[in-house]
């Protein structure tokens, strides 16, 4: 596990401006309960989710990314071309490679900036900032585009009700800009146990696997899940490494004025809540308008909250992701953007 904010550093990382995009198109239990064995009351009362937007045919997520980019430079008030770095958390790009940071990179001019994607499913966006910040406090980036995009309704395999209930696609962003030290991201946590891959993965269409007929025929594609293992995991997870992450930096549960975490399910983000002692009020969801966006759920979540007035200045907003690796990672922040 990596532990950051161990040292005092001359600038830290602040959230100036928030953008989130999502496709027009949403998807309503009832749809899905005419295309799987399913029904509107057993996704509502174990996931919490009521619909999801998705890609219609020929949509393309660097769209949606490059618009929450938008957004999100335009509320930080800051041109793209004073952009060092675009960072996207992904891992449904719009192609194999390049990343697709390069192509929301080309869509906004950022002409000064690197970029690159980081690949850590729905932890993504939460490894993201860290990474962001790391180079924010080492002095080598001033302002960093941190976006987090998927559209895993390109991937899910839509025969398997397991599965195919719980996904949307969206893209959530963040300017992150160089600031004072005494607030900001303040530390993050970052985590892995690659001993369970196969609880939530792609088996099919990388390097092991690469797709055939016959896999396309039988349908043996799309994303395989072990969803119980997964809750549990993260339940147990989650939590610890909230409570280690705020006491680094002499925080408690009890100091933070907002809880952002994945939104892969209201019955995971009540228990991790629950188990921190944080009540409903001062934890943020909106799982039953988008369902799960992977990467694109803690900013999503984030610009929401901002945009409701639910983060003011000074206050303490801790984010966590939690997903495929397993991964996750949490950010503590003190709140100076808008
Ligand atoms: O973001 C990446 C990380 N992923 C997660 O955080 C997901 C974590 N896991 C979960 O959120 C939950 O485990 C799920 C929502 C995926 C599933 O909820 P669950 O309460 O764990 O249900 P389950 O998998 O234990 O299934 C219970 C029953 C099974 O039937 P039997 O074996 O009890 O007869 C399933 O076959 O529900 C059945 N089932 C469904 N029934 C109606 C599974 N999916 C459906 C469905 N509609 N869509």
């Amino acid at each position: 596990m990596l532990d950051t904010g161990l040292t005092q550093p001359v600038s830290r990382a602040h959230f100036a401006g928030l953008g989130l995009a999502v496709p027009d198109r949403v998807l309503t239990n009832e749809e899905l309960s005419a295309m799987v064995d399913t029904t509107d009351e057993w996704i509502t009362t174990r996931t919490g989710i009521h619909t999801r937007h998705v890609l219609r045919a020929g949509e393309k997520l660097s769209d949606l990314a490059t618009e929450a980019g938008k957004q999100a430079l335009s509320n930080a008030k800051i041109g793209a071309d004073n952009l060092d770095m675009v960072l996207c958390a992904t891992t449904s790009g719009d192609y194999l490679w390049p990343a697709m940071a390069c192509v929301v990179q080309g869509n906004l001019g950022a002409k000064r900036a690197c970029a690159f994607d980081v690949s850590a499913a729905c932890s993504g966006f939460c490894y993201a900032v860290a990474t962001a910040s790391a180079f924010i406090e080492s002095g080598a980036a001033r302002n960093i585009l941190v976006i987090g995009a998927d559209c895993l309704s390109r991937h899910v395999n839509w025969s398997d009700r397991s599965t195919c209930i719980l996904f949307g696609d969206g893209a959530g962003a963040a300017v992150l800009t160089a600031g004072s030290p005494d607030s900001g991201v303040l530390t993050s946590t970052l985590g892995t146990d690659g001993s369970m891959v196969e609880h939530v993965w792609m088996p099919t269409g990388g390097s092991a696997n690469p797709v055939t007929e016959e896999m396309l025929v039988n349908g043996e594609f799309g994303l395989q899940m072990r969803g119980r293992d997964v809750y549990r995991f993260c339940v147990e997870v989650v939590p610890k490494s909230i409570v280690e992450s705020l006491c680094r930096v002499g925080l408690k549960p009890a100091d933070v004025d907002l809880l952002v975490l994945h939104q892969a399910n209201l019955r995971i983000i009540g228990a991790v809540a629950d188990r921190l002692g944080i009540d409903e009020s001062r934890c943020f969801t909106n799982v039953g308008r988008y369902g799960n966006t992977s990467a694109a759920s803690v900013p999503m979540a984030l610009a929401e909250a901002a945009h409701e007035g639910k983060i003011a200045p000074g206050g303490v907003v801790v984010t966590a992701g939690f997903g495929a690796g397993l991964t996750w990672a949490v950010n503590v922040i003190k709140w100076t953007g808008n």
